[in-house]
């Protein structure tokens, strides 16, 4: 059994990157500036955002946390995506997610310029990435497409079945995974909480990606032998012997599944990681494609 070690894979993609930053930052060049807009006091939202700005800062990007309260309303927020969509400044930005009740998310995510949408959620960078055509990839599929890319793991002609169907990982996963070349080209299944017997589709599956958010969710006895397991899963769950007052968690019971697994990404240090590196590299490319 392989650990998918998406810690240190990150950080060798931060350092890639940071290498090219240097060489801009000795041309005189710009470097790519990222701003993260984030509405509310969501504890989980604030840490992501806050990792998202310091690994800004780790590989030399400049960055701008935008912080609104959780009463902002609809146009205020429109107002901000605006002026972030006219200030040559930024390269790339994005509005964390969730957003409160009062504030249409699909109205908020289509008023992003799509050549700024680094996380790739505008419908023309979600369309492009359907049609095989260049664009954004949203950062935790992109993120676990390095990771099997890097891996060498084989996709091609094999059963992949993504678990849940959110906008941000499941439907874009099972797309890119059914997509020609590499890592695709596998034979994809989207299961998602009306799926009937899940079990039976799992136990046949060759690659088994886990968006769902239901702690210890995939069990040993639901997969095969030699499954590839990526857990995308990071639950907080209550635990009173951590200083935080809480453990991530993820979907999969890795005790037991590890055990059956060829490879397999532990939660934390597994996929998490991975979306923040590749949320750089997309900025990256915004700024390589406004010079
Ligand atoms: N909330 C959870 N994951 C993400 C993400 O990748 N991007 C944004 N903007 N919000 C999120």
């Amino acid at each position: 059994m392989t650990i998918l070690d998406g810690k240190k894979v990150s950080n060798d993609i931060k350092d890639e990157i940071k290498q090219q930053v240097d060489k801009m930052k000795a041309k005189n060049e710009k470097v790519p500036h990222l701003a993260a807009v984030i509405v509310g006091n969501d504890g989980a939202s604030l840490t992501y955002v806050g990792s998202k700005v310091r690994a800004c800062e780790r590989v030399g990007f400049e960055s701008t946390m935008v912080r609104m309260s959780n009463t902002t309303s609809e146009i205020e927020l429109l107002d901000k995506i605006e002026e972030l969509n006219q200030d040559d400044n930024i390269d790339g930005f994005i509005i964390q997610l969730p957003l409160p009740p009062q504030i249409n998310t699909q109205k908020v995510l289509m008023a992003v310029d799509p050549s700024k949408d680094v996380d790739g959620f505008h419908p023309e960078n979600f369309g492009k990435m359907a049609l095989d055509m260049s664009t954004f990839i949203p950062a935790t599929p992109f993120g676990i497409l390095e990771l099997l890319d890097r891996y060498g793991v084989e996709t091609k002609g094999k059963h992949t079945v993504v678990i849940g169907r959110s906008h941000i990982v499941g439907r874009p996963m099972s797309i890119l995974m059914g997509r020609k070349g590499f890592p695709g080209n596998s034979t994809v299944t989207l299961t998602h909480s009306h799926t009937k017997n899940i079990n039976q589709i799992t136990s046949q599956a060759d690659i088994i990606i886990s968006a769902l958010g239901v702690p210890n969710f995939l069990k040993a006895e639901m997969v095969k032998d030699d499954v590839v397991i990526i857990d995308v899963g990071i639950t907080r769950v209550p635990d009173e012997n951590s200083t935080k007052g809480y453990i991530i968690t993820g979907d999969v019971d890795f005790e037991n599944v590890s055990k059956k697994a060829s490879y397999i990404t532990p939660v934390p240090g597994g996929v998490g990681p991975m979306t923040i590196a590749m949320l750089l590299k997309n900025t990256l490319l915004a700024r390589e494609q406004r010079m």
